[in-house]
């Protein structure tokens, strides 16, 4: 177990890592100006050295990852270049930790937290409290109050604990809005802890058990619905106000070629607005969406890179000590959980930077070419 001190250390070397991975990137004239600005970037493939996005940013450039991608060299390689933070997609939360007799399995969560201390890479913690992680061990005490009370902190307590000093922050909330921006959901925590007050209390818990990290509640399709947008950053406020030790906003930015052009932009000046750190979570872009789009192929693959410039654009118009990081859900297109069943279609959709051989797609060149400036 690392204390803050090493923390310090490790954030040091993330950040001499950082200073060693480049400049501060200054937001382009047309970007710092604010008007629309959407360009049609070249399909065509570029020739020259692959630059580091994480030494072209000024700030935490990351990745979600498993344990079965370390056995991967190419994607470890790529990662490790390309990245200076990695989350957890899903070893580190209930599904499994938590085990059905209420004790914890870490080993799958360790192995992550090894990958990432043996690279110097960042850990971000993801995450505590989703309503859509039903263990088990929570479920034989649905009802009972105390008992529930009881669980939730002794897990946020035992996970966040275990990775004080190493995780520079938690999800600690996840997706708490409803589906489509029509209130707060309803779920095992809202039944038996309060609507809100689960919230608070998850909160609490995770600062009483790292007082360092930066704690974030996080959500979907906060660019795409304004509606859903304005709920969570009420209730936002409402926990803030209500003492919650919220540092951060987590916009998870998975999101489709169809999304409206400057949504994005509009999207993280609002959230930016309380002025906590935003933390770009889980941005992908699907080619695929809600409608038929027979455009070829190569236009869509233009129409994502010119998406991913926006939203980079927007977060680096952001003050520096709101950018928290900027994390893709996956390098590689075949890595996504958009090429696995259930989300899987025909299994051709190409939503990440890197394609399926890991070699830059235009989106990758769109974000090298926003954080250049
Ligand atoms: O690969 C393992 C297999 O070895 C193991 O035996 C089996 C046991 O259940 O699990 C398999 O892992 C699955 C994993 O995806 C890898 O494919 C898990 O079952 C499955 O639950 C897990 O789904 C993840 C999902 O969250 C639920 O945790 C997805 O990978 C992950 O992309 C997705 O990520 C979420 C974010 O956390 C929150 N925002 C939305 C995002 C997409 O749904």
């Amino acid at each position: 177990m690392s204390d803050p001190h090493r923390r310090g250390l490790l954030a040091a070397g993330g950040a001499l890592m950082l200073a060693g991975c480049g400049r501060q990137a200054q937001a382009s004239g047309a970007q710092a100006s604010g008007e629309a600005y959407d360009p049609a970037p070249s399909a065509a493939p570029r020739s020259g050295p692959v630059p580091a996005l994480c030494e072209l940013a000024g700030f935490p450039i990351g990745t979600c990852m498993s344990t079965g991608l370390t056995e991967d060299p190419d994607w470890s390689a790529l990662a490790v270049r390309q990245c200076s933070q990695v989350t957890a997609e899903w070893e580190m939360k209930m599904e499994s930790i938590l085990k059905d007799d209420g004790g914890f399995d870490f080993s799958r969560a360790d192995g992550i937290a090894a990958y990432a201390r043996e690279r110097g890479l960042r850990l971000f913690g993801h995450t505590l409290v989703w309503y859509a992680q039903n263990p088990q061990a929570l479920q034989r005490i649905d009802g009972n109050r105390a008992a529930f009370d009881n669980a939730v902190r002794n897990y946020i307590l035992a996970v966040v604990g275990r990775y004080r000093g190493q995780a520079v922050g938690w999800d600690v909330v996840n997706e708490a809005v409803a589906e489509h921006g029509e209130g707060l959901r309803d779920c095992i925590y809202s039944r038996n802890l309060g609507q809100e007050d689960y919230m608070l209390l998850a909160f609490r818990y995770a600062r009483e058990a790292d007082p360092g990290a930066v704690l974030l509640i996080n959500d979907y399709d906060l660019e795409k619905t304004p509606a859903k947008r304005a709920i969570f950053l009420k209730l936002v406020e409402r926990l803030l106000k209500r003492g919650a030790p919220i540092g951060g906003i987590g916009t998870q930015s998975h999101f489709d070629i169809h999304l409206q052009p400057g949504a994005a932009r509009t999207a993280m000046r609002e959230l930016a607005g309380l002025g906590l750190q935003i933390h770009v979570s889980e941005a992908d872009i699907s080619l695929r969406g809600d409608r038929m789009d027979l455009r070829p192929r190569a236009d869509k693959l233009k129409v994502q890179a010119a998406r991913y410039r926006e939203l980079m654009g927007a977060f680096l118009e952001l003050p520096a000590h709101q950018r928290f990081a900027f994390t893709t859900w996956g390098l590689r297109d075949k890595d996504s959980w958009l090429r696995r069943p259930p989300n899987a279609g025909d299994g051709t959709d190409a939503p990440l930077p890197f394609d399926d051989q890991g070699r830059p797609k235009p989106a990758f060149w769109a974000l090298a070419d926003a954080l250049k400036g």
